[in-house]
This record gives structure tokens, sequence and C-alpha cells, in this order.
């Protein structure tokens, strides 16, 4: 019987103790198992570092949610897309976004010291995608969609087409998407990597990442080599803590963007503010590609620019009461950042720009904190009904 990822989710994907019953899965902690008395290992497992039951489970949700073949889940992460440039065999053209999550872009910057060469190109704008094409190097294409923190949306369909004419492989991290919202491997991609510390977990309690596979392959083998060899695993009791959180995923992405999608449309009227940048906004560059690729809302993130520049969006971050100034996003508390202070030198992040993470907080709540946040005195504001009247 073919199952909806909500189902699979609340139920994850029917784990539980065939030997006690037990509805919850135990937390498998052991680092090694016995060996048979005719030398061999019939379980399958031999050593925590390469394999692990708990990990297991969650690998297996994983890979069902997003259609692949297989899943492999990382301590964190970078640590999921790192192991995908480690895994290469020869020196490779990697074609990545300009505007991306900053610490993958700065660790990508860093790849000429393995032998391989980058280019970052707006991937939104396809004949840029073309043209960095180098043909017999250029062997994978980085897509992040929507992308931090402008939340830039990638054609998966169409660069996908251009990889493959290339000969590469395509991998999307779809952090901020989650794969109840979009399926890249559906749309041609060859890989799909999470940040599962954001929304799959979504409780800020566990770092955690991973990658899916499309099809199994020699590629994905040296993948899961590295993994072993560097033992960069998840550990069980993350793992744990994650396949609690996946439970409720279907819930909450639905929730935090619906939440997203009404602070999106009332900010856009508010003076203070310069622009909205949302995918679900019409507005917004790639509305366009999102309503194609984007499901049943357009995620949880947002951001905003105000019209003071850098010192009013510093100061209205200084000021929130309900929202949470820190980093990451995807959790239950809505979290406010001002992401040119933490990305730094260099970075292509506008410094008027305020990244929110929508939680699963009253909006209205959520919205009065802005607008209280950006007033200069502490006014009390207007009532939601008198705000949003036309
Ligand atoms: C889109 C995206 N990808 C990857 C990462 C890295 O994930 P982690 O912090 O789990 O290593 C982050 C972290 O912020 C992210 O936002």
């Amino acid at each position: 019987m073919f199952l909806k990822a909500r189902t699979i989710l609340a139920q994850a994907l029917g784990a539980n103790d065939p030997t006690t019953k037990a509805l919850i899965p135990p937390i498998h902690m052991s680092t090694t198992f016995v060996r048979d008395a005719d030398n061999g290992y019939e379980s399958g497992y031999v050593y925590g570092r390469t394999d692990n039951a708990t990990v297991k489970q969650v690998e297996a949700i994983l890979a069902n949610l997003e259609g692949g073949a297989a899943a492999m889940m990382f301590s964190s992460g970078m640590a999921a897309a790192t192991a995908i440039f480690l895994a290469l065999e020869r020196p490779t053209h990697v074609i990545a976004p300009t505007v991306m999550y900053w610490g993958f872009r700065k660790w990508l910057a860093e790849i000429p010291k393995f032998g391989h060469s980058v280019s970052f190109v707006d991937t939104s704008d396809l004949e840029a995608v073309q043209a960095a094409v180098r043909p017999g190097q250029t062997g994978l294409f980085w897509i992040e969609t929507p992308s931090n923190p402008v939340w830039t949306l990638t054609d998966i369909q169409a660069v996908a087409e251009i990889a493959h004419r290339a000969g590469a492989v395509v991998c999307v991290d779809s952090t901020v998407s989650t794969p109840l919202i979009t399926r890249p491997l559906d749309l041609g991609a060859d890989f799909v990597v999470h940040s599962a510390t954001k929304y799959l977990n979504g409780h800020s309690d566990v770092i955690a990442g991973g990658i899916v596979a499309r099809a199994e392959s020699d590629f994905w083998s040296r993948i899961q080599n590295i993994r072993g060899q560097i033992g960069s695993i998840l550990g069980p009791f993350e793992a744990w803590l994650l396949m609690r959180g996946l439970r409720t995923l279907d819930v909450r992405v639905r929730e935090q963007s619906k939440t997203a999608q009404r602070l999106a449309e009332l900010l856009l009227r508010r003076d203070e503010i310069a622009s909205v940048l949302y995918p679900g906004l019409p507005t917004h560059p790639g509305h366009a590609i999102a309503v194609k690729q984007m499901k049943g809302g357009f995620g949880g993130m947002l951001s905003i620019r105000m019209r003071g520049g850098e010192r009013a969006a510093v100061e209205a971050a200084s000021k929130v009461e309900v929202w949470t100034r820190a980093t990451s996003l995807g959790g239950v508390e809505s979290l406010i950042e001002h992401r040119a202070s933490i990305e730094g030198a260099g970075t292509p992040c506008p410094p008027d720009l305020l990244r929110l993470s929508a939680g699963l907080e009253d909006p209205d709540d959520l919205y009065f904190d802005l607008v209280n946040a950006f007033s200069s005195s502490r006014a009390r504001v207007k009532p939601l009904r008198e705000a949003i009247a036309p």
C-alpha cells in the first residue's frame, strides 16, 4: 500500500522493537558486536563507526521521504556535504551558487587545495549555469534552493538537464524545503543533502546531516567508505532524537509555512521595510519556479531588508521579545538573525537584512513583536484586525 509522507513520519516507518514489542524503538548504543563462533558476523553489524541499527532506521525514513534508493546519516550537515567532495576520485570542476549557506560556501572556496576547482554562479540564471560548464572537467553541480539568506530559487529540473548533458551529477541542498515541499530526486537530481539539524529534527537539540541517493553506485559506496573511515556517522542517541523529531515534521512544516507566508504578506505593508524576501510572494524573483517545484507551502524561512539600513536592522533585532536572537533555522521557536554580521568579511549578504525562521508560536505574537521592535518608542501597536484591514 502506498502511504503518504505524513503517515510514514507519524509512525517512523513502523520502527519498533520486535523483541519486547515496545512501540518506540530502543537506542542501539553498542559500539561493537559479538562475532559468531564460525568467525563471521551474521547480523551484518561489526563496529559502530561504520553502521548502527538506530541510524539505519532514520536512513530508511529519509530515503523513503525523498523517494531515493538509499540514505546515509552523518554527524552534521557539513559532514554530509563534505563527504561528497571527499569521495571524488579525480580533480573535478564544481559549479555552485554565488549565494548559499555561507559556512559551506567558505569550505567550497577552499576545495582547490584538494585539486578541484569551483565556479560560483547565479544558479537561477540558466544561461550563466550553461556558460560555466567546462566540457570534460565539470563533474558536479551543487544547488541550494531556496538558498540562504535571500531565498533564491533554482530550477532543479533545468539544471539537472544541463548537468547530465555535461556528464555531471547534481546535488541539491534541500534543507530549507524539506522533502515535504520539494523532492529533488523526482526532478532529476542525483543526490539530496540535508542539514537534519534544521527542520528534520526541528527542536534545536540535535546536530545531524543526511544524503539521499537516487541510485546506489560506486560513488555512493565511496561516500560510505569515507564515512566509515573518518568516523562521521551520526551518533545513536542523536539518531533516536531525530526520529522523534521526524514524527511531527509534517505538521511543523505546514504550520511554519503558513506563518511565514502570513508574516511575509503583513510585513510587505510596513514602511520600515524596503523588501520582503519570501518565495511565496508573487513579488519574489523566483516565485514562478517556487510554484513549479515547491508543493503545499513555501517553507518557513523569510528575510526582510530594512529601509533604515544596517543600523535599523541591528536595532530591530536587539528589541525583539518573542523572537529569539540566534543563528540556525527550522526549529519550533522563531529565530531572528542579522546575517551579515555572523557571515563576516566577504559575505554577499546585504547588511540591512534580517533572516527570520518562523517557528510554531502564534503568528500574531510574532508579527506584533516585530512591529514593536521597528518603532523607536514602545507605543502599543494596533490590533491585528485593524492592521490587516485593506
Ligand atoms: C542550508 C544549509 N545547509 C547546510 C548547513 C550545515 O548544516 P550543519 O550545521 O548541520 O552542519 C546549514 C547550516 O546552517 C544550512 O543552513
